[in-house]
């Protein structure tokens, strides 16, 4: 499995972990796999505790950072000392009337403070400008050999720090077009992710959309992504022309990650058709639990969506009463259709022994279903 990307990135195995949490990175980097960090809930000081804590931790092996650069967003949020202020009071009223209705206190003051703060200056940074803010802290790390943006063709300012520092850059894209402007932007591995997968994603299948970006960029090494959560996909992945993968849900029911166990045990009862793309928690499509706070947005009388970074802004105020309430029945968080197989909790360890077992039975079968008369 040790293909020319994970030869190039310094890994043992092509398997790439993205996690919000620094502790799933550095043990995903420790079995030989590559972490990547979810930068971009956090504020610019908060990123730079995270990634010295992984340069600490993570023996020396390279890892990775994402960042999410939109190409379509908010242009006035972006540039607003509070964006908060620009979110209509018709939009509040809506979620705090969903809460107030259903019971779900709202938080202490002195956790409100802090929780607002982190929404504000953490997804308050989904614009290009926070991305170049979590950018600015990540080149300070001469461990992140790989950047990784979401939502778009990386600007031209970002792509050339980048090659600057030769820190390879890699973009997630959900089409063929995309990743056809993605290469032509300086981009340097490309993510096929397909609508299967947990987070911000497209319509395309994942079995379709990786020959298809394959055969568009064959000079760029290409990870699958989106429903792997067994060694078996990654065969498959590697069939279809990938050279590795690049998983999410799989690590949410880990021992390492950051949900509480209230919510693990959401992730566990959720079944792949409770996955379900909706734009509540950022304005653009997320596949994520149902909810009836997810679906409350979808009823006739419903405020439009706002743009990002907005509804998150708003989304994750509500949230954080939700997990504080601890209210399944209004719990929407990001996970894939492999969700159906994240049942118990385990460790990042067991996970990454797991699929490159599987991986071997899978090649084997292969064979002597290829060699049977
Ligand atoms: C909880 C969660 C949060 C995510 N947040 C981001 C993000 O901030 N940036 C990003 O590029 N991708 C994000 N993703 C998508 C992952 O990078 C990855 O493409 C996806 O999880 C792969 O599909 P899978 O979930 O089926 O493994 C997120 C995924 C999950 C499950």
């Amino acid at each position: 499995m040790r293909t020319p990307i994970a030869r190039r990135l310094g890994c043992d195995v092509p398997i790439f972990a993205f996690s919000h949490c620094r502790d799933v990175v550095v043990e995903v980097t420790k079995a030989g796999g590559f972490g990547v960090l979810g930068a971009s809930t956090f504020p610019p000081e908060h990123l730079e505790q995270e990634l010295r804590w992984i340069d600490d931790h993570v023996g020396g092996r390279p890892y990775g950072v994402d960042i999410i650069i939109p190409t379509t967003y908010d242009r006035e949020a972006e540039t607003q000392e509070a964006p908060e202020k620009l979110i209509p009071a018709q939009h509040r009223d809506f979620m705090q009337g969903i809460l107030a209705k259903e019971g779900v206190p709202e938080l202490p003051p002195d956790e409100r403070e802090r929780v607002h703060k982190e929404i504000v200056t953490g997804r308050g940074a989904m614009t290009p400008d926070g991305a170049r803010r979590l950018l600015d802290v990540t080149l300070t790390h001469p461990l992140v050999t790989l950047v990784v943006s979401a939502l778009g063709a990386p600007p031209p300012d970002v792509v050339e720090r980048l090659k600057a520092r030769t820190v390879m850059i890699g973009a997630l894209c959900g089409k063929a077009a995309h990743a056809l402007r993605q290469k032509a932007a300086g981009v340097e591995l490309i993510i096929a992710q397909g609508t299967e997968a947990g987070g911000h994603t497209g319509d395309i299948a994942t079995l379709v959309l990786v020959p298809q970006v394959v055969e568009a960029c064959p000079d760029i090494p290409v990870l699958a992504a989106g429903g792997i959560s067994r060694g078996s996909q990654i065969a498959a992945a590697l069939a279809l022309g990938a050279e590795g993968v690049w998983t999410g849900t799989i690590w949410l029911g880990t021992r390492e990650s950051e949900l509480t166990p209230f919510e693990k045990d959401a992730v566990f009862a959720a079944r792949a058709e409770d996955a379900v793309r909706r734009k509540a928690r950022t304005g653009k499509t997320v596949r994520m639990i149902r909810s009836k706070l997810s679906e409350a947005w979808e009823q006739p009388g419903a405020p439009p969506y706002l743009p990002t970074p907005l509804q998150g802004i708003l989304y994750n105020e509500m949230h954080a009463r939700v997990v504080r309430a601890q209210r399944r029945d209004l719990y929407s968080f990001p996970v894939g259709q492999s969700v159906t197989s994240v049942n118990e909790e385990t460790s990042v360890r067991e996970v990454m022994l797991r699929l490159q077992t599987e991986y071997l039975v899978a090649m084997e079968r292969m064979m002597t279903i290829a060699e049977a008369e």
